[in-house]
């Protein structure tokens, strides 16, 4: 890894429960992130995804146990104290999450709460802050800005609310946007457009976006790169193109196979056979071996290896150093 990286997550663990019966949601993670780019986290529900997220920004529930490095922009995450790290957060860094009704408070017009972000986190002064509501407003392709500054979170559909968090969450600048799950709670149509709306705030901004999201046709037509998970581990990752075009883990495989294709020809979305893990039986094993096809003695023994298929393309599987 390279000091050019926006942000760098090094052997990263986090775990829950307690010292003697820890249940590791994220393990051993090491990440690069660089300036601009779109980076795609996918997996079943329970793989980590939020708690990796939620790591990047340090702002995991206090019975989380971390260890290993959060590096951002040349700064350790560990060492900053509460008030460096509420700087960072809205201003470099700003998060957008699920569900867009419970993170606006409903007792507030949006205008009370826009002015608010745009007052502490971007500095804006009351004077301009009334024209500068509309521009966040407009920016994020709300109809009506001026009134929309008027009203209350319940006079808005919940595609209008995610544009607000949206418009708030980028309107200082910031170097990093972490959206967890931004469009599960979204129709069709709307997802595509919170999807442009994100890419316009990358070209604007030169913002870096990671994308939770469990839907791999988001991470297709969204991001520069992907990263799979499998009970708290990175089990692949590369470049968008190259994973959709020749995924080397077996559950990567399994994972796009299990899209719905857009002809409808496989019908519903296929799940993936096998039970879904638990992290109580996370152990020194590969947790994708009860479900795989291609399991070998040694993928119920030890934890695979980092195995480089190409300088942007890892996997972590045992079956790969054996293959042809
Ligand atoms: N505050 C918490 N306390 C205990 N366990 C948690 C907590 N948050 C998450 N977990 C567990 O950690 C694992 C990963 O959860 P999460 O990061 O939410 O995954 P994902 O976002 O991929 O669904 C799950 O097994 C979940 O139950
Ligand atoms: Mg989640």
């Amino acid at each position: 890894m390279t000091t050019s990286n926006l942000l760098e997550l090094r052997d990263l663990c986090v775990s829950y429960g307690t010292p003697e019966r820890p249940l590791p949601a994220v393990a051993h993670v090491d990440l690069a992130i660089r300036p601009g780019e779109i980076i795609g986290i996918a997996g079943e529900s329970g793989s980590g995804k939020s708690t990796l997220c939620s790591a990047m920004i340090r702002a995991l529930p206090d019975e989380a146990r971390v260890a290993g490095d959060i590096v951002f922009a040349g700064r350790s995450l560990n060492a900053m104290g509460a008030a460096e790290l509420r700087r960072l957060r809205g201003r470099e860094i700003s998060m957008i999450l699920q569900n867009p009704m419970t993170s606006l408070d409903p007792l507030f017009t949006i205008g009370d709460q826009l002015g608010e972000v745009l007052t502490t986190r971007a500095g804006v002064s009351a004077a301009e802050r009334g024209r500068r509501m509309v521009d966040v407003l407009r920016a994020v392709h709300l109809t009506a800005p001026e009134r929309r500054v008027h009203q209350y979170p319940h006079e808005l559909s919940g595609g209008m609310r995610q544009r607000v968090l949206i418009g708030m969450a980028s309107s200082a600048a910031p170097k990093l946007l972490l959206a967890d799950e931004p469009t599960t709670a979204l129709d069709a149509t709307i997802q595509e457009e919170i999807l442009v709306l994100f890419n316009e705030i990358r070209d604007r901004h030169g913002t870096a976006i990671v994308v939770v999201t469990h839907d791999l046709g988001v991470i297709r037509r969204l991001c520069d790169r992907i990263v799979i998970m499998y009970l708290g581990r990175i089990v692949e990752e590369g470049p968008v193109e190259t994973i959709f075009e020749s995924p080397q883990h077996p559950y990567t495989r399994a994972l796009l196979d299990s899209i719905p294709r857009i002809d409808g020809k496989r019908g519903a979305l296929r799940t993936i056979p096998g039970q879904v893990p638990s992290l109580a039986d996370a152990g020194e094993n590969c947790a994708f071996a009860p479900r795989c096809a291609r399991v070998q003695p040694r993928c119920r023994a030890e934890i695979p290896r980092e195995t480089r298929i190409a300088d942007d393309h890892r996997a972590f599987c045992w079956d790969l150093e054996l293959r042809p």
